[in-house]
């Protein structure tokens, strides 16, 4: 395994939950410069359903499924669900969640680098909310491939990230995040590489009047960029929509790929 560009474990714990899972805190973990609305739970859901044709009693994966929204609400509507994630933090509180709402998820703990030793084993992928990009580019190539090995043949992946236009247009050297009625507040400054795609990030976590900083990374894509992977690592018919699951434009905040493996 490569080494890891920022520790997830850092960036993705119980303070990340404090600030993106709150009621008063909007909903949506986008922290890239787009703000865009709440765009998980029942509004991923409903687009998720549509574009990749889901159904009840299918078999479906959410990788890195953070605490549990995504994959909840789809076990709700009926799906045989398995959540993968390397936080122990988002897992506890998605487990929790999955019992308050009497829904049966299989929440498995790991690294979507090196995934379980389950081939063919899911109907549907669902990647959500900028969930890759994470590695070196030979290594995220890799999480793509290794998501093939996972489904059926004719399954398909659909993957929420960022969309780049309207990300560099949105684009500012530094923001505030999140500011909570307490005064807790995410302070990011932000750097992005043209060479490598990576947009980089030095965070300043304030909370109950102390301050820790973290940074943390993502790749960037164009459509296009990530159609070739897709295509290069086992998957055909691969298309670009927006969060509304209408083809994408520019002016969308988010690129859903969706992807048939062959
Ligand atoms: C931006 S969050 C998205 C979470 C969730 N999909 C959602 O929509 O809320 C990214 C997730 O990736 C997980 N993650 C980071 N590195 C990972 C790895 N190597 N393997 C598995 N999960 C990882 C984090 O723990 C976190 O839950």
């Amino acid at each position: 395994m490569t080494a890891d560009l920022f520790n997830a474990a850092a960036m993705y714990d119980e303070d990340y939950l404090h600030f993106f899972s709150a009621p008063d805190a909007g909903g949506a973990p986008t922290h890239g410069p787009v703000v865009g609305t709440a765009y998980t739970g029942t509004s991923a859901a409903d687009v998720v359903w549509r574009l990749l044709d889901l159904e009840p009693g299918m078999r479906v994966l959410d990788l890195a499924c953070g605490h549990g929204v995504l994959a909840n609400e789809l076990a709700a509507r009926g799906c045989r669900v398995t959540g993968l994630d390397s936080s122990a933090v988002f897992l506890d509180r998605a487990r929790g969640d999955a019992a308050a709402m009497a829904v049966d998820v299989e929440y498995v703990a790991g690294d979507m680098r090196e995934l379980p030793p389950w081939v063919a084993r899911f109907d549907r992928v669902v990647n959500w909310t900028t969930a890759f990009g994470y590695f070196d580019d030979a290594t995220n190539r890799g999480v793509l491939r290794e998501i093939a090995r996972l489904l059926r043949p004719g399954g398909r992946l659909a993957m929420d990230l960022d969309n780049l236009p309207k990300f560099l247009m949105s684009y500012t050297p530094s923001r505030i995040t999140a500011r909570l009625d307490n005064g807790d507040l995410l302070a990011d400054r932000h750097h992005l590489d043209p060479l490598t795609a990576r947009f980089e990030v030095e965070r300043t976590v304030v909370r109950d009047g102390r301050a820790r900083k973290l940074t943390f990374v993502k790749r960037l894509f164009a459509f296009p960029e990530l159609r070739d992977w897709c295509a290069a690592s086992g998957f055909t018919d691969v298309a670009g929509y927006g969060e509304d699951g209408e083809p994408l434009r520019s002016d969308h905040d988010r690129m859903v790929v969706v992807a048939e493996c062959a």
